[in-house]
């Protein structure tokens, strides 16, 4: 069996809140707890939105909260993540892309696809030639799991829609016969389904979370839903999946005023 913690969307900053929020405090809380209760997970994976504006400050800093971690991390990027950033201070498997985050872990259980849909300049993702490339090649007989941060499609949660992956149906085409689930960061909302007959999951976010499309909301209003974070426990066995939303603190914990 293979157990992964996933985490989604810290939006660590070496200083300063977040809106009202302190996400120092909901990082260190995260991993005090996988600590304390799933110490014996194969390894974490962190599905982008790992940093505020101070690139340099903030990676450096996150690299000392994730070095708390007592089983390895796996980091994706983001659109509010930047690649040199990654480089210079986080731990990447050996086989990661030279021009991209984007890299597999191998498990007896399952490949697991680290997958980078960063946009420089977007909020949006996008998913290259290069990287479609890079993909298509990794697809084989095991069971492949997939991480990313934007979904490749329409979750129906007006606004988000807008910041997908632009070029979801070429991915979701590359895709069709080879992944058996994926999971996704970016929307700070815990969704699940299908698409194309492919599983799908995404994730509350560490940090702040997203309110519900409806009653309708834009970005220049946006406020934060005043909603508990939580993180994800996958058990992978024979080809099956189980993904657990585990809390890890109370809303209040990290907000500050
Ligand atoms: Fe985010």
């Amino acid at each position: 069996m293979t157990k992964i913690i996933w985490m989604t969307d810290p939006h660590f900053q070496n200083e300063g809140l977040v809106d009202d929020l302190n996400p120092r405090t909901r990082l260190k809380a995260a991993i005090a707890h996988m600590n304390a209760h799933h110490a014996d997970a194969d390894f974490m994976v962190l599905t982008g939105d790992l940093v505020g504006d101070d690139i340099e400050g903030d990676y450096r800093l996150l690299a000392t909260y994730l070095a708390e971690s007592k089983i390895p991390v796996y980091p994706l990027v983001g659109n509010n993540d930047d690649r040199a950033g990654f480089r210079a201070h986080l731990t990447l498997p050996e086989n990661t892309m030279d021009e991209f985050i984007q890299y597999k872990v191998d498990t007896p259980d399952a490949t697991i696809l680290c997958l980078d849909t960063h946009m420089v300049g977007s909020h949006a993702g996008q998913f290259c030639a290069a990287r479609q490339e890079w993909l298509a090649a990794h697809l084989g007989d095991m069971p492949t799991y997939v991480f990313m941060h934007h979904p490749p499609m329409d979750l129906h949660l007006s606004p988000q829609d807008e910041i997908k992956l632009a070029d979801g149906d070429a991915f979701l085409d590359l895709i069709a016969n080879g992944v058996d689930h994926l999971f996704i960061g970016h929307v700070h909302r815990p969704t699940c389904g299908t698409i194309r007959g492919i599983p799908f999951a995404t994730l509350r976010a560490l940090s702040f979370q997203a309110p519900p499309p409806q009653p309708p909301w834009d970005w220049s209003g946006f406020v934060p839903a005043k909603e508990a974070p939580h993180y994800g426990v996958l058990y992978i066995e024979n080809g099956n999946v189980t993904l657990q939303h585990t809390d890890f603190c109370e809303y209040e914990t990290g907000i500050e005023r």
